[in-house]
């Protein structure tokens, strides 16, 4: 009889500490829900990201971040800067991810690692209708704008001694922009789709440059991250179920 009791309180105290490991393990995996993506960008770019209205960060990058996050189970954070301290943080781990519409070249290889291509563009000289510029000829003795820390930062280095301009780094694409309008450059040197929009926004004129074929866009981690894997695996699924094609069509459809 002694005996039965003192199996039965066993039991009970064996079955108390079990549900208690339980609970401790749900609790454990919410937290794991709750765990945050850190995402750095240079909101500065539009379609790919800028500020609504209302403050917000907005764009396909954004868009796409978020529906990676949601996929991964992960709260999105992101954090803004100028573009050239993008591959910085990345490298110093300060964030898990960049998206930036930031081009998977072999030289930022070296620092970081790339995803899977989401976009492919060019690059565009744009400047205000009254200048006429078509070719690289009518370069010559111009200011050329482009922003730091991008590839066409290096484009236009390399062309400027051979067609004559002048090359004007800024910090960021808005003020590339606010330069432009400002007659403080003649021309801005940038991607091709977020040039076709400000073409479109501020009766801008410009032509393609025939001179490169700029690596696509891809999403960036530190060197060795785990979840370049995951993401490209979520990237694929976003091709096949369609997620790719639709925020295409919101977003990039007007910049072609
Ligand atoms: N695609 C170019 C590059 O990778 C320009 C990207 C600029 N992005 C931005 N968010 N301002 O260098």
């Amino acid at each position: 009889m002694m005996k039965k009791t003192i199996l039965t309180l066993m039991g009970i105290v064996l079955l108390t500490f079990l549900a208690a490991c339980n609970a401790g393990e749900a609790s454990s995996a919410n937290k794991e829900e709750q765990k945050v993506l850190k995402m750095a960008t240079s909101a500065d770019f539009p379609p790919f990201e800028s500020y609504d209205i209302q403050g917000n960060f907005t764009g396909f990058d954004v868009e796409l971040a978020q529906a990676i996050a949601d996929e991964l189970g992960y709260e999105l954070k992101i954090q803004d800067m100028d573009f050239d301290g993008l591959i910085g943080s990345l490298q110093a781990k300060r964030v898990d991810i960049v998206l930036a519409g930031m081009s998977a070249t072999e030289e930022r290889r070296e620092n970081v690692d790339f995803s899977e291509p989401y976009h492919r563009s060019g690059e565009m000289f744009i400047a205000k209708a009254d200048q006429q510029i078509e070719d690289l000829s009518n370069l010559e003795g111009k200011v050329v704008g482009v922003q730091l820390g991008t590839i066409q930062e290096e484009g236009a280095e390399k062309l400027a001694e051979e067609y004559g301009f002048e090359v004007k780094k800024v910090d960021s694409a808005n003020i590339l922009v606010q330069e432009l309008n400002s007659n403080r450059i003649d021309v801005a040197y940038m991607d091709k789709t977020v040039a076709t929009g400000y073409i479109t926004s501020q009766g801008f004129t410009g032509f393609d440059d025939p001179t490169t074929s700029s690596p696509g866009m891809a999403i960036a981690f530190p060197k060795g991250s785990e979840l370049v894997e995951e993401v490209n695996a979520i990237l694929k699924q976003f091709e096949e179920d369609g997620t790719l094609t639709a925020l295409e069509d919101k977003w990039l459809s007007e910049y072609k």
